[in-house]
């Protein structure tokens, strides 16, 4: 009788496993249904300082853990020591696939020692603007390189059994009035610009997870929007995993769970108060929300929490660290050197830091490293075996700046030097008679009224917390700087096409904004219309030289395979990013000038040495989107290809062709709703 009623029990209540996620859902009640949909918010045990960031919910009747929810992406933030990496920026100017793989599994190692199942990171929104806040957090002003770097990311973060979420999607390009704005957009722009990252992380890196953005898109809010969430991102493109919404602001629970939005966070009680309620009114269907749960699940049975895994709580904390100078260094950019560069050794250096902020290790915000002690630009260069002094021939001037969530930049004191720091530098070029600049920033600066003061300029970003290691690595010749910009330095901040419609005071803020610009961000507008820029995309020096031979561009088995030459033709070892950019036969639709269309990076070069870089691209990576067709299309005709070391400095070009054209239809969804004059250049 007794086991008779056991059995019983034990099939009302079936306990999770990784076959039997149906059964579960079969016997969950309604309300754990939905409260499974909203993560645990402010119950989350053991929740301390606001970190991790969210939680999914434990049912332990039905063996369902909790799991953990934590930023990134410059590392993990819990409340545990964990390593401070190099902002997401950093990670782009390295072009370094292989080397974001190995800095995003150390990330998914110490997610995993503490019990993280989630990382909230990589986030890929494209450099829109040079003054948007949360850009550090970013990758490029480039699709192709935002969507190959978080590629790579996602499959070092999971190569460690814990997932890692692509966010903000989509268009959260600024962040004044983030939680309200519309972003008003041609359906082109949209997909080959601003969702084309995200296509590639999905369709190539399989993320555990997408996190809608605060934003709305051509009139709806993201995270409530079907043809986005469920129509591109699932049905397009594939995706198979879970959908969370952004942290809190949230523009209603319903039209989130209906749009495929699987799971609110960070989570608040009136929000399954919403859902049950929708469902009493016959306005929401009980089947969107064991779809919805039915992801969590799968999720969750996916995560070492479930798979009774416990992590060590001691990830190689040492190792990471020195894998973090590693990786800063192989990112960080020689912007001019008037043969300053490398300083001798033993040479006596003053360093000054006009900004007076200390070493900027990385942003603010939920994407800023955790705590924990930043070494000093001084520490590092005296451990370099450089000689700081007051008497010095050299100064290593540093401009700090820094940037995070919730807040744009502005042009003055920021996107521009102070008063001050402009005479500071003025000041330092006539004591000393080298100077090198130091920008350790989160976001581009105006380079070109004051770029002719100094010796030197040194890009390095906002490194991580051991850094400026990196940075002395690179000043003492220890390493060949071989990073290159992921974005473009303008002249001048109004010559960016978006800058038209970007909030670049309080006055300029408005309640939407329009994306006249198009498809031409960045170097897509700058190399198109012939505008001078400081420094280019994908601009960057060494302390070698190379020379690039051999061009061969050939079409087989539907795989347009490029093959480069690189020879180091200096007398230190380096190593090259080549980067191939696409110029399209006329008679198809307006295209840029140029587009990058591939990338490599040699492996460190011996003085004389050579390597064969390969790069393989398909036909759909060259097409456009036809709105008038709704179609992505390659026209036929001679694609050239045009291998650069910058977008302004192509060495070598061959020819690509397509005998026929190739169309690859899709549904028109998330069309704007007004009329948005786009420039035609
Ligand atoms: C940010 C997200 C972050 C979340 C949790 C939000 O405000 O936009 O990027 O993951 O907070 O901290």
């Amino acid at each position: 009788m007794a086991a008779c009623a056991a059995a019983v029990l034990a099939a009302a209540q079936p306990v999770l496993r990784t076959d039997n996620i149906d059964e579960v859902l079969a016997a969950m009640t309604l309300e754990e249904k939905a409260a499974l949909l909203v993560g645990g918010g402010k119950e989350f045990p053991g929740r301390a300082k606001g970190l991790p960031a969210g939680s999914t919910r434990a049912f332990e009747r039905y063996g369902i853990p909790l799991t953990n929810l934590a930023d990134g992406p410059a590392g993990v933030r819990v409340n545990h020591p964990c390593t401070g990496f190099p902002i997401g920026t950093l990670l782009a100017s390295s072009w370094d696939t292989s080397l974001v793989e190995e800095v995003a599994s150390a990330m998914g190692e110490e997610a995993r020692a503490y019990d993280v199942g989630l990382l909230l990171a990589p986030g890929l929104n494209i450099h829109r603007n040079p003054l948007c806040g949360r850009n550090f957090e970013y990758f490029s002003e480039d699709p192709l390189l935002s969507g190959k770097m978080a590629s790579a990311y996602v499959k070092g973060v999971q190569s460690h059994g814990v997932g890692a979420t692509v966010k903000h999607f989509a268009v959260n390009n600024q962040e004044s009035l983030r939680t309200t704005l519309d972003v008003r957009i041609g359906e082109r722009a949209l997909r080959e610009i601003y969702l084309k990252g995200f296509e590639i992380a999905v369709r190539e890196a399989s993320p555990w997870a997408v996190m809608a953005s605060y934003n709305q898109l051509n009139g709806d809010y993201t995270q409530q929007k079907k043809e986005l969430l469920t129509g591109i991102l699932r049905d397009e493109w594939g995706f198979d995993g879970l959908v969370m919404t952004d942290w809190g602001f949230k523009a209603g629970t319903v039209k989130a769970v209906q749009a495929g939005n699987d799971l609110m966070e960070p989570g608040y009680d009136g929000e399954i108060r919403n859902i049950l309620t929708a469902v009493k009114y016959g306005k929401l269907d009980v089947a969107d929300i064991d779809r919805n749960a039915r992801r969590v699940l799968e999720y969750i049975v996916k995560t070492p929490a479930f798979l009774g895994q416990p992590g060590s709580g001691a990830p190689d904390l040492e190792g990471h660290a020195k894998l973090s100078i590693r990786a800063a260094a192989d990112g960080i950019i020689l912007l001019k050197n008037d043969g300053i560069l490398p300083l001798r050794a033993g040479a006596k250096i003053a360093v000054l830091d006009l900004s007076e902020k200390g070493f900027v290790a990385g942003g603010t915000g939920s994407g800023s490293i955790g705590k924990g002690g930043v070494t000093s630009l001084e520490t590092a260069l005296k451990k370099a075996g450089l000689e700081i002094a007051e008497q010095a021939d050299v100064a290593v001037v540093s401009i700090g700046r820094q940037a995070g969530e919730a807040k744009d930049r502005v042009i003055p004191d920021d996107f521009c030097l102070t008063e001050k720091e402009r005479s500071l530098l003025e000041q330092a070029c006539a004591t000393y008679r080298k100077v090198v600049v130091v920008l350790n920033i989160c976001g581009v600066v105006e380079t070109a009224s004051w770029k002719d003061l100094p010796a030197a300029i040194l890009l390095p970003w906002a490194p991580g917390r051991d850094g400026a290691f990196a940075v002395a690595d690179v000043l003492s010749g220890k390493v060949n700087p071989s990073g290159k910009l992921p974005m473009t330095f303008p002249v001048d901040y109004w010559d960016d096409p978006s800058s038209a419609n970007f909030p670049s005071d309080s006055a300029s803020v408005k309640p939407f904004v329009d994306y006249e610009e198009g498809i031409y961000v960045g170097y897509r507008y700058y190399s198109t219309v012939g505008k001078a820029v400081s420094y280019p995309f994908g601009y960057g020096l060494s302390y070698t030289s190379f020379d690039y031979s051999k061009p061969k561009v050939k079409l087989r088995s539907g795989v347009i395979e490029a093959r480069i030459t690189v020879k180091n033709t200096g007398s230190v070892a380096g190593r090259e990013v080549v980067q191939i950019y696409v110029s399209a036969p006329s008679g198809g639709l307006e295209k840029p000038a140029r587009e990058l269309k591939a990338f490599a990076k040699t492996r460190l070069l011996a003085p004389g040495e050579k390597e064969t870089l390969v790069m393989r691209l398909t036909p759909y990576d060259l097409a456009s989107y036809n709105e008038a067709t709704s179609a992505w299309e390659s026209p036929a005709g001679d694609y050239q290809c045009l291998f650069g070391a910058s977008s302004e400095d192509i060495r070598a070009s061959a020819v690509a062709r397509l005998k026929k054209p190739q169309s690859w239809p899709v549904k028109r969804r998330c069309a704007p709703v007004i009329d948005l004059k786009e420039i035609r250049l």
